[in-house]
């Protein structure tokens, strides 16, 4: 069973096809009849209208769940649930807070799982990142993306999705917020160049696009104060971006925070690429879907 917990759950030459079926028009029909659950342990506005969406598009009928309607480890287990959406549902998409809950659902489900963000990696929206980068420059291998902040679940996914695309990463964060090391050594493995520091500039000088996301991810609240003030000095802002390559871009996955990670004018100014990265997400899990059931079903 092909499940898709991670980025590099997929070879370099799986991601480039991903691509290639995200732009595919029109979409084949594939899920004719059948469904996809999608299931919420935290909000969210982009990967649940494009995850449905892309699955209508697809001939397919979403259903997305809130957890607490399905109480995992509460009303039953994480494994019955999966087993019982699996009986209906072609794939399940899950969105939870312990990526660990994934890796429970992928041991038993007969269907592929896809992770709808953890709070470890965010796989989909790698995909999405990296389509919106090809669409720009017209190629991903050589380009050089900056990441500046904190190095998240966002961050570590678009490093592995770099290295399968030939991208070279700098990474800029704070000290103790820096992409997990066994994530940096499995880039580094696929021949890229990592650089994690704590020098924005360092960071930023010469990249082709510089990326960001939000100092709070969803279940820190907790650490609110003290994330505040380990993030300052790294908000994306004009003379951060003028570090950058000329013709640079700025991504962020959004939800954004003007004015913390990155300031409005970079994030509505020109050399933003927010909205056709937003649009990608629908795209990309159409090319997903399609590489899981196109010869498939
Ligand atoms: N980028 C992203 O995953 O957005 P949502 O949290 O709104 O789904
Ligand atoms: N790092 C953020 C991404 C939101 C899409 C979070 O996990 O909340």
């Amino acid at each position: 069973m092909t499940h898709f917990l991670e980025v590099d759950d997929l070879e370099p030459a799986e991601l480039a096809r991903v691509l290639e079926l995200a732009q595919l028009t029109p979409a084949p029909a594939v899920l004719t009849g059948r469904g996809v659950a999608l299931v919420f342990e935290k909000p969210s506005a982009r990967t649940r209208n494009s995850s449905e969406l892309a699955v209508f598009q697809l001939g397919g009928h979403p259903v997305a769940i809130r957890a607490e309607e399905v109480g995992f480890d509460r009303r039953e287990s994480v494994e019955d649930v999966t087993l019982t959406l699996a009986q209906y549902h072609s794939a399940i998409g899950a969105r939870v807070f312990d990526h660990k809950v994934l890796e429970r659902m992928a041991a038993v489900s007969p269907v592929p799982v896809i992770n709808l963000l953890s709070d470890l990696a965010h796989p989909c929206q790698a995909l999405a990142d990296l389509l919106t980068l090809q669409q720009h420059f017209g190629r991903l291998s050589g380009l050089k993306v900056a990441w500046v902040g904190d190095g998240n679940n966002v961050c570590r996914s678009l490093l592995l999705a770099s290295s399968l695309a030939g991208i070279s990463v700098a990474a800029a964060c704070p000290p103790g917020f820096e992409p997990d090391r066994g994530a940096v050594d499995r880039a580094r493995a696929r021949g890229i160049d990592v650089v994690v520091t704590g020098d924005v500039a360092e960071a930023v000088r010469g990249a082709d696009a510089v990326c960001t996301d939000t100092w709070i991810s969803m279940g820190q609240e907790v650490t609110e104060a003290g994330r505040r003030s380990a993030f300052r000095g790294f908000t994306v802002d004009p003379p951060v971006m003028a570090l950058a390559a000329p013709g640079a871009v700025f991504l962020h996955c959004l939800p954004a925070h003007r004015g913390d990670e990155v300031t409005g004018d970079v994030i509505d100014g020109s050399q933003s690429l927010v909205w056709p990265q937003a649009a990608n997400r629908m795209h990309v899990f159409r090319g997903l879907l399609l590489w899981l059931f196109g010869s498939v079903l």
